[in-house]
């Protein structure tokens, strides 16, 4: 592959599997990893002058303000990054023809239904994290034809924070941890998202939209929970709670499962279950 690509945001979560990715993987290209240090997105004209001078044919931005429920007091911190500065790499994208490959979220979704939800749902983000997202693909939408936005969700590796590493920190100094179950949708693997974010640059696709993608199968937090710390072998009980006993600033969808056959059908990709990719997650540990 000797596309140029550029990776916004290459200290998160996701930045790091991709250039733990292409290390293992050996992909062959030509990579420009910058981190919020280098380029702050919200610093435009730098922003600007760095896609000018790199050129890139794909931009991949792994920025984002994450922080779920502190959003809910920070909207505007929030909103700049989420909104107006992916508005703005929208912009310099179609000046400088770059394909925007965006990672989106659950978030923007309710969770009133039930039965999977597809691309064209109607988005009824709860908290300030999922409207600022929504907005954020909005402006993508508004100002570039040639982008990827790939709605994920509950977005785990064997690095830094998240639930995987958390509740497994937990669990080993703990003799039980509440979890709530009344929140049901799918894990995701960073390292198969990652996979499948290079299956859409290999395939030089034109096929731009919206896409969902997770790892296959439907659990609460607190099944997650359970398998991980079952499958580690740790001794903690895992006890069921309700998501009204474990209140946080931000309201979150009750029911997120995405449909994702779009981006199966698509790109020709098979999807592995939540729980053999926690399986491989742990045995690499
Ligand atoms: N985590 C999840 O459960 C989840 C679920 C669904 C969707 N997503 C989406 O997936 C994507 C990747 O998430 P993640 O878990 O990798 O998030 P993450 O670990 O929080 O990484 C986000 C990165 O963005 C950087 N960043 C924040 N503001 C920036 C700015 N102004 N300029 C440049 N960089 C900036 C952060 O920099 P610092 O390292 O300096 O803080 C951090 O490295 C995001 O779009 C997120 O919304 C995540």
């Amino acid at each position: 592959m000797s596309t140029k690509i550029l990776v916004l945001g290459a200290n998160g979560q996701l930045g790091k599997s991709i250039k733990e990715y292409i290390s293992i993987h050996k992909i062959d290209g030509d990579f420009i990893f910058t981190t919020r240090t280098e380029i702050d997105i919200t610093d435009f004209a730098k922003l600007e002058n760095t896609i000018k001078s790199i050129q890139p044919s794909y931009i991949i931005n792994c920025t984002a303000y994450t922080a779920v429920d502190k959003a809910e007091s920070e909207l505007e911190q929030a909103n700049l990054i989420n909104n107006i500065a992916v508005g703005k790499l929208a912009q310099i994208s179609k000046v400088y023809g770059c394909t925007l490959i965006h990672i989106s979220t659950d978030f923007v979704f309710d969770g009133t239904k039930n039965t999977p939800l597809i691309e064209d749902e109607k988005c009824i983000p709860l908290g300030a994290y999922g409207k600022t997202k929504f907005d954020g693909e909005q402006a993508i939408i508004q100002n570039l034809e040639s982008y990827f936005i790939i709605r994920t969700s509950w977005l785990y590796s064997s690095i830094g924070a998240n639930f995987f590493t958390n509740i497994s920190k937990y669990a080993r100094d703990r003799v039980s941890l509440n979890i709530v179950y009344d929140q049901v949708g799918t894990p995701t693997y960073t390292m198969d998202l990652v996979e499948t974010i290079f299956n859409i640059i290999l395939s030089k696709s034109n096929s731009f939209g919206i896409y969902h993608y997770s790892n296959e199968g439907v659990c609460s937090w607190y099944d997650f929970a359970k398998e991980l710390v079952s499958m580690q072998k740790i001794e903690c009980d895992i006890l069921p709670i309700l998501s009204a006993q474990y209140p946080t600033p931000a309201k979150r969808p009750a029911y997120s499962v995405m449909d994702k056959n779009k981006i199966k059908s698509t790109f020709g990709i098979q999807i592995p279950h939540w729980r053999e990719s926690l399986g491989n997650v742990i045995a690499n540990l």
